[in-house]
């Protein structure tokens, strides 16, 4: 049997990795600003996530969602601690698209209503709800959500968001905290306090997916408390398991659980929530949250102070974007296979910085000398 063709890959196999460091299989280490698409948050292979992975294992890995599980306790409560939401629930599933389609049915069972209000160049996942609330027509299939049910909407458009949420028609409305797929888009925090208010007038619930802002990597725990706003269901994954498989959703106090309302056989599993843990414990032993807004702010005043090939700065924390411009088509190429510099991309030019949390000062100083390096080539 072959794969299913469905990635352009690049030509490396990472074999092992440690901290913020991959190393391929002819032993060539590359600095890793990407962290696999945003999901090294504590750093590869780290000791403490290691250990209790492995101690975890030993004991139990994995039993079904129908008997008692007080690692998920734990973790609600942790991540409830450490999020600033220790009022809410928190249901637990497998990736970022199952923790937005379930956010997306919470909100339908409460308001029910169906319509959910988007915005443009959106990313949510690939699953039917969230892929037909993804601005990105490429990746929707036939089988899809009708048309008229997601309405998407520009960032800072607040009198089209009033006009829409006062039909009546709508479960909810998602956002990104920062876009990511997008290209590392943030709205201004007068337009998220804006959506905020008006989907509390409204009675609409605000739906704030930070699979991928979330977490820390913008020097707050969630992009959105940037602006000083709460959402009403908070959509996690990522960063998350640092690399396992798990997802949730933070659901605030307005909503009342119902048995058999949501469901999943793996969610929560006894290994998930190890390391789910093991990532807070990391996150708090270590403070990565403030080297993320310390190495992010040192790494966004040395970008601005690139005075060719690069364009449109933008970001917070270590969730930084910017262009490259016509002079350097294949930047991101040349930092992987010349510098051995990982970075994430959008679209054709946007580069996109998502290093895990434990990015080091003297990292970000090498991945600012493979960059002026190649532009001054
Ligand atoms: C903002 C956002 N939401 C949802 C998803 C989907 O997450 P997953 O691939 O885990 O389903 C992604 C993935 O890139 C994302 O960036």
């Amino acid at each position: 049997m072959q794969l299913f063709d469905v990635y352009p890959l690049l030509d490396i196999e990472p074999v092992s990795a440690l901290g913020c460091t991959v190393t391929d299989a002819q032993g060539v280490r590359y600095l890793d600003l990407y962290g696999g698409h945003a999901v090294i948050s504590i750093g590869h292979g780290h000791p403490h996530y290691v250990a209790r992975m492995e101690q975890q294992l030993r004991k139990i890995g994995f039993y079904s969602n129908s008997v008692q599980n007080s690692l998920q306790k734990e973790l609600a409560h942790k991540l409830g601690i450490l999020s600033g939401y220790p009022d809410y629930a928190l249901f637990l599933c497998n990736s970022g698209a199952e923790a937005n389609e379930n956010a997306f049915k919470l909100a339908a069972y409460k308001t029910g209503k169906s319509k959910i209000l988007a915005f443009s160049k959106a990313f949510h996942g690939r699953t039917a709800g969230a892929v037909a609330c993804s601005d990105k027509p490429s990746i929707r299939s036939p089988f899809c959500f009708p048309d008229d049910s997601v309405c998407f909407l520009p960032f800072e458009d607040s009198e089209a968001v009033e006009k829409e949420l006062k039909s009546g028609d709508y479960a909810a409305v998602i956002i990104e905290g920062i876009q990511g797929v997008g290209g590392i888009v943030t709205p201004s925090a007068a337009f998220m306090q804006t959506l905020h208010r008006l989907c509390n007038q409204y009675q609409v619930p605000l739906i704030l997916d930070e699979i991928q802002s979330g977490y820390g990597r913008t020097g707050a725990f969630f992009a959105h408390q940037h602006y000083g706003i709460e959402a009403d269901l908070i959509t996690v994954a990522k960063g998350m398991g640092n690399g396992f498989p798990v997802g949730g959703v933070l659901i605030s106090p307005d909503f009342t659980p119902r048995h058999g309302q949501l469901g999943t056989t793996f969610g929560g599993n006894h290994l998930a929530c190890a390391a789910a843990l093991a990532v807070l414990e990391v996150m708090e032993q270590e403070s990565l949250i403030t080297n993320a807004q310390k190495i992010g702010d040192y790494l966004f005043e040395q970008l601005s102070g690139v005075s060719k090939g690069i364009s449109g700065l933008r970001g917070k924390g270590l969730m930084i974007g910017f262009e490259s411009g016509p002079e350097y088509p294949g930047l991101r190429n040349d930092l992987i296979y010349k510098e051995h510099c990982f970075t994430g991309a959008s679209g054709s030019n946007t580069i996109r910085l998502l290093p895990p949390l434990c990015l080091t000062m003297a990292e970000a100083k090498q991945f600012m000398t493979s960059l002026n390096h190649i532009i001054n080539e």
